[in-house]
């Protein structure tokens, strides 16, 4: 039976919090333990539903893995991995299945895989990945959307990304590490999540340095070995968080994340006027009552987080002022504007650009999420909206966050996964079958 997320208006959310490990770190990390033969523990690791889909996917290339998922340890033993072969229905649930490109080509010289999905995000090729591979000597067979790359040994080369790509970084930094000589990644991509990838294969005995301007030298080895590793906390749940205080008037305090992580975006949230404390390793926002406008561009790491966006705009739409979004990384990233519009919200768009004209009140409707990111963007627009929402699309609420309702509810936030039953999603509310 279909499930939604089922949000009241709430007061003001009002607590501390502590965060799950990060998603965009913990699958890459999960990936690179292909490289090494032996079982390594991971710590911190997020129960969501891409987890579990990583889970499926290693495990069929031939990896023995367990995962406590209350307390968050996953061990995986990567020594006998014989599969090379990436089933469609894997890449298209996830696309960063692609992740398993360069640990297989650094491991078994082969892999065979159907091109990750688009999202409606964009259409999100791999042809940075493809061409840079190439670089490195390996032959890449392409035909009816299936690709079959091989290699007898991995050339060691200088690589230039033309743009700084975290898949493309990660998959050539890992299919690096046991490639013999040195190799330069230059433009790569230094978000937090690839940093903690870089501190996971250097504890494995991967030699890598980085040097400005954002160059990433490898040089190969000819083994690395298991390690027990707590993947960091997740940035883009933290920004969530507080702004579901910035939305409902409330305040939160976010513990385990730094804010060298995330200072553009705490910056524009001090610019609308709420109030940001924060030491080494904590951040709370004091919501203010009258916010402004301000206005933002996404950019790679450290500009405003693409992933940030569309929770930002919800606190946008309740601003006084005009605000104007420029999405500058994915080239279909506002189609949330479309279900904030049926909420209220005055919003003038096209594929790369929102202007966004604050308004008092938003209203509760039925809305669809898009993506991740979208899903946790309209429980925060449920949460400030007068009435109820319920929002489709919980699969995408599921896979980029562990119990994120359970976080908010906590917090005092009327949030519900709950199934349909006779609930009239135009809002009309017959009866709702027991929330789960
Ligand atoms: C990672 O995706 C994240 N996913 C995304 O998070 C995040 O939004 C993105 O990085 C940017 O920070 C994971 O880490 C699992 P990119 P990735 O390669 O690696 C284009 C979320 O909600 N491009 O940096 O796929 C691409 O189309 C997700 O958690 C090419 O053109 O992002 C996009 O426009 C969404 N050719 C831009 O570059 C390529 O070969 C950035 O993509 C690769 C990318």
């Amino acid at each position: 039976m279909e499930e939604i997320i089922l949000v009241e208006q709430s007061g003001p959310i009002f607590g501390e919090v502590h965060l799950a490990g990060a998603k965009n770190a913990v699958l890459v990390i999960m990936a690179s333990l292909l490289l090494v033969q032996g079982k390594s523990v991971l710590k911190n690791v997020p129960a969501s539903a891409d987890v579990e889909q990583m889970i499926k996917l290693l495990t069929s290339l031939g990896a023995v893995i367990t995962f406590d998922q209350i307390n968050k340890v996953l061990t995986l033993d990567a020594t006998h991995i014989e599969n090379y072969s990436i089933d469609h229905s894997a890449m298209r649930k996830m696309r960063a299945s692609v992740l398993v490109m360069g640990p297989l080509l650094a491991r078994l010289g082969r892999i065979t895989l159907t091109y990750p999905g688009g999202c409606t995000i964009g259409t999100r090729p791999i042809d940075y990945h493809i061409k840079n591979f190439k670089r490195m000597g390996v032959i890449i067979h392409e035909s009816d959307g299936f690709l079959n790359a091989e290699t007898g040994n991995l050339q060691s080369t200088r690589l230039v990304l033309e743009y700084p790509s975290v898949g493309a970084t990660e998959n050539l930094l890992m299919a690096a590490t046991l490639a013999q000589g040195v190799t330069q990644i230059v433009n790569a991509a230094l978000e937090p999540e690839v940093l903690d990838l870089i501190a996971v294969l250097q504890k494995m005995g991967a030699e890598i340095a980085i040097t400005s301007p954002a160059t990433i030298t490898i040089k190969g080895v000819s083994k690395l070995k298991p390690v027990e590793y707590t993947v960091m906390h997740d940035r883009l749940e933290a920004g969530t968080l507080l702004l579901a205080a910035a939305v409902t008037g409330g305040e939160i305090l976010v513990h385990d994340m730094s804010f060298a992580h995330m200072d553009v975006f705490l910056l524009k949230l001090e610019e609308m006027g709420h109030i940001i404390k924060t030491d080494h390793n904590n951040i709370s926002l004091r919501a203010t009552k009258y916010p402004r406008a301000v206005s933002f561009k996404t950019s790679p790491f450290p500009g405003f987080p693409t992933d940030l966006q569309a929770p930002m705009m919800v606190a946008q739409c309740l601003a006084e002022g005009v605000s104007v979004v420029e999405e500058t990384v994915f080239e279909n990233r506002l189609v949330h504007c479309l279900e904030l519009q049926k909420m209220g919200a005055q919003i003038k768009f096209d594929t790369a650009r929102a202007q966004i004209t604050g308004v008092n009140q938003l209203y509760g409707a039925h809305v669809i999420a898009s993506d991740i990111r979208a899903s946790a963007a309209l429980v925060l627009a449920g949460l400030a909206a007068q009435g109820q929402t319920t929002i489709s699309g919980v699969d995408h609420f599921r896979r980029g966050y562990d119990g994120f309702d359970v976080k908010l509810r906590a917090l005092g936030a009327a949030v519900n996964i709950v199934q349909v039953g006779n609930f009239n999603l135009a809002g009309n509310k017959k009866n709702l079958i027991d929330s789960i």
